[in-house]
């Protein structure tokens, strides 16, 4: 009897063990262990791109595609979060709710001298121009206004400013452009490969300058355009770059791509041949990002959506479901390959106390290195900086396991027989989709350190190697509660210069 009711309680609390992992893991239960910390992701519901970014009075405004009623996509409204550090997210009530129009992804300026003659004339007035979707019929470029630093907006009773009878045209980014006096807006024609530019005094009348497209990668539609004039490394000068939402390096998949060239007030050219190639981001979840307007010293900082459309509907998270990558500057850096986009994280962990530091040490063949000093992290965010000075290993980098299930693990380093940089996320927890692939993978840039940083905030991974000239973001589902970091080396030795590792509190 009492062997049967151990062996009852036994079974009881096994089923128990079971219902409370399978909790963990089911989609309508709270999953706080994988929301990022650093990174925005809204308190509850759905996000997908980052919209009407713009630094004004100390605050980086984000506005985002929002469902506010539900953790898939529809509804499209624009959310609205602030942050002082873009560390730290504030989330504000919705700003503009979407009517018999959906409201789609666009771009939020600061009308300085009151061009638009909207508003009060008295206060400082910003402009949101976005995509008026009206499903399966059309789309426009909307306006709104707002008298009160993007807290409340309104829509502008002359809309649409720019319609041109299409189906899909859609995702203007706006920009002032001093030499020929004017607002320049980029917007895509997604099924045609092209971004048109308009230009305007006064941004509500908008006339066509010119269309570029059909070049690069033409795999997958083209959207959420973005033309930025970024500065070139060790250098006074600076070049024009297109930036594009599209298919990414993997067949199927969405990425983004970016042209480098000139602009001269009209026109776009690309420098390079039709068919060059270059792509922002090697992991497969970085899409539709888009610079601040207006951001602090003129710099060209930009987020991007953390999710990919082709498992976005699997993310197993609730309440909410998408997140933002962390802020990242933008430069051009002139490699043995030609001019590449260069991306630095903001803020600058450099300036930062690290918790944990080696340097000049050698990780041996097939071995894994505790970092001494590293305990067991439960919050798992965290950033590290490691620099290779010499590796015949083909997997020099971080081994990420779990506590209780070492099956449970992430790699994240360099290839030197291969010249390739790689994340594996095959083993990392949950797998919520046949197309959440293992690994992703990207080329070295030839003439670069071999050094890298990784932020892992829960259940995002981002990578930037070699100076940011090499980036891979992926999100991952661990389900352990605790892990530790090691380095490792595969096939050879590996010496390291130098580890820093900082606890995100
Ligand atoms: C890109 C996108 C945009 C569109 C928005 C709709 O992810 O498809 O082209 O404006 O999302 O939510």
């Amino acid at each position: 009897m009492k062997i049967l009711s151990s062996l009852n309680t036994f079974k009881l609390s096994i089923l128990g063990l079971i219902l409370l992992f399978s909790n963990l893991v089911d989609a309508q239960h709270p999953t706080e262990q994988w929301r990022p910390k650093v990174h925005f992701s809204p308190q509850k519901n759905w996000t997908n791109d980052p919209n009407g970014m713009i630094y004004f009075k100390g605050y980086y405004h984000l506005f985002f595609q929002h469902n506010p009623k539900g953790n898939e996509w529809g509804n499209m409204s624009w959310g609205h979060a602030r942050s002082k550090d873009l560390l730290h997210w504030e989330e504000l009530p919705v700003a503009i709710p979407n009517g018999k129009e959906y409201i789609f992804s666009g771009c939020v300026v600061w009308d300085k001298y009151h061009a638009s003659g909207l508003g009060n004339p008295q206060k400082d007035l910003l402009i949101a121009i976005y995509t008026a979707d009206y499903p399966y019929t059309r789309e426009e470029q909307h306006l709104a206004f707002s008298n009160d630093d993007g807290l409340t907006w309104t829509k502008y009773e002359g809309n649409p400013v720019l319609n041109i009878n299409y189906k899909d045209f859609r995702d203007p980014n706006i920009f002032w452009h001093e030499e020929s006096k004017q607002f320049i807006m980029a917007v895509a024609k997604p099924f045609e490969y092209k971004i048109s530019f308009y230009g305007s005094k006064n941004l509500i009348k908008w006339e066509l300058l010119s269309e570029f497209g059909k070049q690069g990668d033409v795999g997958m539609i083209w959207e959420c355009p973005s033309l930025q004039y970024l500065p070139i490394e060790g250098s006074t000068q600076k070049k024009w770059v297109l930036f594009v939402s599209s298919q990414g390096p993997y067949k199927d998949y969405v990425g983004m791509q970016y042209f480098i060239g000139d602009f001269d007030g009209k026109k776009f050219t690309n420098e390079n041949d039709e068919d060059t190639k270059l792509y922002v981001d090697f992991g497969k979840d970085f899409y539709a990002a888009v610079p601040f307007s207006n951001a602090p010293k003129n710099q060209n900082v930009w987020l991007g959506w953390m999710l990919s459309w082709k498992y976005a509907k699997e993310q197993p998270t609730f309440p909410w479901k998408g997140q933002m990558s962390l802020a990242r500057k933008l430069s051009l850096v002139e490699s043995n390959q030609g001019l590449r986009l260069q991306q630095k994280f903001v803020p600058d962990f450099d300036r930062m106390a690290p918790s944990f530091e080696a340097s000049n040490f050698v990780v041996k063949d097939s071995k894994f290195k505790q970092i001494s000093g590293m305990k067991f992290l439960k919050d798992k965010t965290y950033a590290v900086d490691v620099k290779i000075s010499g590796s015949k290993s083909h997997f020099s980098g971080l081994l990420i396991k779990g506590k209780a299930n070492e099956q449970e693990w992430i790699k994240i380093g360099f290839d030197e027989k291969t010249m390739k940089w790689k994340i594996d996320r095959s083993h990392s927890g949950k797998i919520i989709s046949d197309f959440f692939d293992g690994l992703q993978v990207a080329p070295a840039v030839d003439g670069m350190p071999k050094n890298f940083k990784v932020v892992i905030d829960r259940s995002t991974v981002e990578l930037l190697a070699q100076n940011g000239t090499v980036a891979i973001s992926a999100l991952r589902f661990p389900l352990d509660i605790e892990e530790n970091v090691y380095l490792i080396s595969e096939g050879g030795n590996t010496q390291i210069q130098q580890i820093k590792i900082w606890e995100l509190k």
